[in-house]
């Protein structure tokens, strides 16, 4: 069946860059993007790209090239569905906060609200695809709640997990290493698969298009998820054992990896992963195995989140103590709030806990983020703890404003302008002693104490 009509409900991380790109690579096929979230929408419709509720390098391109055209933003959900021969659902599938399954399994209530939707506005045969990241089998329940509240149209479920990485979205949609697309083994089934590789094969070479079972599919996603944070909880591991015994994690990791079986990406030791996925999917793939009652596959796989939180913890503990040990003034100027480079997103980010820690051992923080609104960071602080002392906490639009008043920085996002600094002219202006905690690794060791200054960074000395 070809498809002129697509509608994605949820324009978030996902759903924007990925409908901006399907429908720029398919300009035949109308594409609308639905979200009950009206500020986001309106933000997806401004005139300036720069108000675009996403930050993505290339994003703003594309949008521009296809809105209005085929690409549309819309919150009249139902009407979209109404119309749509192809419906992504790409909500958002956070962590349970209550119920059954609390602080482990996946929270499928807006999932299960679209499929409750779709069955009820729906007049015609509709492909339903699972864009969103879910626990395996996820599509047998969306299947029994759409036959449940409409018997009389024909849904086809398929599974198309997005392996998009924030930062490099639009690299990464536009040659991604492959597009995974599950669906039933039947008649209907294959031909609700054919659409979508259809689609997706307008740009993607067919041999990096799989096609599996929806189950295949479903937990292919969370367990790519898993195996990429195991690297960075690997490597951070070993990063603490670097500073216990005199090695140096950067020549350890290239040392590693330049082993072809175990490759080098996904091997920079950081002060923790962050993001919206790898916890809550590795959550999830706990709670999925404790389940099953395979006690001792839960317990491999958390550990890869406690290890994540000793990071981010011992981090925050070198900062403690420095600053009590050589009685420093308790300021510190936080330089990156996102959780990686190049996004204007703090899900997860290790600044947040970092922030907490430092906050909670009542040292002030100045806080600089080229991307992130001061809005976002206080309602970061304030989800993890209410009740955070306001007064320690600063912002600050010119990162080295006021330089000559810290002698503590710590970086904890790598973006490039950090990297790109004229640091001799910045430790010029800071007040001796200076000590500097690199969460990322990125500064130039030799450099720093060329100045004087104290580097104090993960796994390197
Ligand atoms: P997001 O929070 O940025 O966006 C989800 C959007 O869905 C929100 O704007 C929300 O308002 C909307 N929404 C929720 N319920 C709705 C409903 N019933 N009707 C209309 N709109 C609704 O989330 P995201 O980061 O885009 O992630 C979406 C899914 O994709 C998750 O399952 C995630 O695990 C997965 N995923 C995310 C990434 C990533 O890098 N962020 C990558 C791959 C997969
Ligand atoms: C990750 C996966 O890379 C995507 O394939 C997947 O689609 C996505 O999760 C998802 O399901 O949401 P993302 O979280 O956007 O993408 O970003 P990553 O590049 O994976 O980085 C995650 C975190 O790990 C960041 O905090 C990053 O700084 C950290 N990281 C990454 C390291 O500390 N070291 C590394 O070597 C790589």
């Amino acid at each position: 069946m070809k498809i002129n009509n697509i509608c994605c409900i949820g324009a978030g991380y996902v759903g924007g860059p990925t409908m901006a790109i399907i429908a720029q690579k398919n300009p035949k096929i109308k594409v609308h993007v639905v979200d009950m979230n009206v500020n986001k929408i309106a933000a997806w419709n401004s005139e300036n790209l720069e108000n675009l509720p996403v930050y993505e390098p290339g994003l703003s391109k594309v949008v521009k090239e296809a809105r209005g055209k085929n690409l549309f933003f819309s919150t009249d959900v139902n009407k979209h569905i109404d119309e749509a021969e192809m419906i992504f659902i790409s909500v958002n599938t956070p962590t349970k906060i209550s119920g059954e399954g609390k602080g482990y399994a996946a929270d499928l209530k807006y999932v299960e609200s679209c499929a409750k939707q779709i069955a009820e506005i729906s007049k015609s045969n509709k492909i339903i695809v699972e864009k969103s990241t879910v626990p395996v089998r996820t599509s047998e329940k969306i299947k029994q709640i759409l036959k449940s509240y409409n018997s009389d149209v024909d849904f086809q479920i398929l599974s198309n997990p997005e392996f998009l990485a924030e930062g490099t979205a639009m690299r990464d949609l536009e040659i991604p290493d492959r597009v995974l697309i599950g669906g039933d083994n039947t008649k209907e089934g294959k031909k609700a698969i054919d659409s979508l590789v259809e689609i997706y094969s307008s740009w993607v070479p067919m041999n990096n298009i799989l096609t599996t079972n929806l189950w295949s599919s479903e937990l292919s996603k969370l367990t790519a998820n898993a195996f990429l944070a195991q690297r960075i909880s690997s490597i951070n591991s070993l990063s603490e054992l670097c500073e216990a015994t005199g090695a140096d994690i950067e020549e350890v990791a290239k040392a590693i990896g330049m082993d072809s079986r175990i490759g080098k990406s996904f091997l920079k030791t950081s002060v923790g992963f962050g993001g919206s996925c790898f916890q809550k999917d590795i959550l999830n793939l706990v709670y999925i195995a404790r389940s099953l009652g395979l006690k001792k596959v839960a317990e491999y796989w958390e550990q890869i989140l406690i290890i994540n939180k000793h990071q981010r913890d011992r981090f925050s503990k070198k900062i403690i103590d420095y600053i009590k040990e050589n009685k420093l003034e308790p300021k510190v100027l936080i330089l990156g709030w996102a959780f990686k480079k190049n996004t204007n997103d703090t899900r997860e980010s290790a600044a947040i806990y970092v922030a907490n820690n430092l906050i909670n051992n009542n040292i002030s923080i100045q806080i600089y983020d080229p991307k992130v609104k001061e809005e976002q960071i206080i309602s970061d602080l304030s989800n993890l703890n209410p009740d955070y002392e306001k007064s320690l906490v600063n912002f600050i639009h010119e990162p080295f404003s006021n330089i000559s008043d810290y002698n503590i920085i710590t970086i904890l996002t790598e973006w490039d302008e950090f990297i790109n600094y004229d640091w001799e002219k910045v430790y010029s202006g800071i007040k001796k002693p200076a000590y500097i905690f690199d969460g990322r690794n990125i500064l130039n060791v030799e450099l720093i104490k060329k100045n004087g200054f104290n580097y104090i960074g993960l796994g390197r000395k």
